[in-house]
């Protein structure tokens, strides 16, 4: 991946000068605590090193009490249908539908391919030959280049510039205050292991699990994942604000079906994110289960999904060739908490984030 970058203002917020953040071979890293840094693929961001400062970035505890919420009052979640072609595709060529785990070994490749883009220089590119293309009338060519500018222009928004996929201050805002020290922490669909991570620059010196059944993901969407990337996190010894970096954080990645894991209760922290909503009502409550099964008592259940907004909505329409293999809801925070609150958990926080839900609870 390229390291070529550029620096960007900090969006008015004040910057942190209490320490340069530094590897753990010392070398200078790309930015300081309180900087955000803008790479071609991705932003670098440790703003806000400040816990406190974090409520700006999630909306916290719209719902009093659970107990009282009916799906009559929520509705139900809306269903992304407009199904990429190569999904079709595949089912015209096999004469059957789609098996759920090939629908993610194709997604897990179309995804990957957007993470690694140098944005700025596909935008370059493809604009020369749409030129090209309208100069020649070529009329085909000139409808799909311009289908595929609109992506590119929308991954830039979505992805580069905004950081809503990855969301770290949202993330961080969503996992803070955890009554754990050291914990072991469980990730269920793991892609590339972004938010336990994030977790575990937070709550530093335990251990982390990650687990998908597709090989992909361990191999490229979490082995190409930049060695460069800071997560905001927390110094062990002094509790001062810090800079982890994947190289420093004990992560083991398991390829294997999470319904295979032969693990008991035994973590603190299981978390999944953007896995909930791929399940119909009738599964939802087995997924649920996923998170119960491997947890200790008292231990906490992360969960997030992508929220139902006008927003999310034109991301999987502009992107549904990249992204839409699966089956896929988008939800209000009320409907998500409320699959989790009637499958036996109580809800210690919920609130949304960029474009997130997220539920933090433990067994009742
Ligand atoms: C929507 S993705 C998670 C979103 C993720 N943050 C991303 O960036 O793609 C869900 C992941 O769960 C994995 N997965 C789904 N069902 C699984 C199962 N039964 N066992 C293991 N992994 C599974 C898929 O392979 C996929 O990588």
């Amino acid at each position: 991946m390229s390291t070529r970058m550029t620096r960007s203002g900090s969006e008015g917020e004040p910057e942190s000068r209490a320490g340069q953040v530094m590897h753990k071979d010392g070398a200078m890293p790309p930015i300081d605590l309180g900087q955000t840094l803008l790479g071609p693929s991705f932003r670098y961001d440790l703003r806000s090193p400040d816990i406190s400062k974090l409520d700006r970035f999630i909306v916290e505890n719209p719902i009093r009490d659970w107990s009282v919420v009916r799906w009559k009052d929520v509705g139900r979640p809306f269903r992304v249908e407009n199904y990429a072609s190569g999904k079709r595709v595949w089912e015209e060529q096999n004469g059957d539908r789609m098996p759920i785990q090939t629908s993610w070994e194709m997604f897990n490749r179309s995804f990957h391919e957007w993470f690694v883009k140098d944005v700025p220089y596909e935008q370059r590119r493809m604009m020369g030959q749409f030129a090209r293309a309208i100069l020649g009338f070529r009329g085909t060519e000139i409808g799909r280049l311009w289908r595929e500018l609109q992506q590119v222009a929308l991954w830039n928004t979505a992805h580069r510039l905004t950081d809503t996929i990855w969301d770290p201050r949202g993330k961080r805002a969503l996992f803070r205050g955890l009554d754990v020290s050291k914990p072991r922490i469980l990730f269920l669909g793991a892609a590339e292991g972004y938010e336990a991570m994030q977790l575990s620059a937070m709550y530093p010196g335990g251990e982390a699990v990650l687990v998908d059944y597709d090989g992909f993901c361990q191999t490229h969407r979490f082995g190409e994942f930049p060695e460069d990337y800071p997560f905001l996190g927390t110094h062990p010894q002094t509790g001062s604000p810090r800079a982890w970096y994947k190289g420093d954080m004990n992560l083991t990645y398991l390829v294997s079906d999470i319904r295979q894991l032969s693990f008991g209760h035994e973590f603190d922290i299981v978390i999944s994110v953007g896995l909930l909503e791929h399940f119909p009502d009738e599964y939802k409550p087995e997924c649920l289960e996923w998170h119960r099964k491997f947890l200790k008592p008292n231990g906490y259940a992360i969960l997030t999904t992508p929220r139902h907004s006008w927003k999310t909505r034109l991301f999987y329409h502009v992107m549904a060739e990249a992204m839409n293999y699966t089956y896929r809801e988008l939800m209000s925070i009320q409907q998500m908490g409320l699959y989790i609150h009637e499958n036996g958990f109580n809800i210690l926080r919920h609130g949304y984030i960029k474009t997130h839900n997220g539920v933090v609870a433990r067994v009742r």
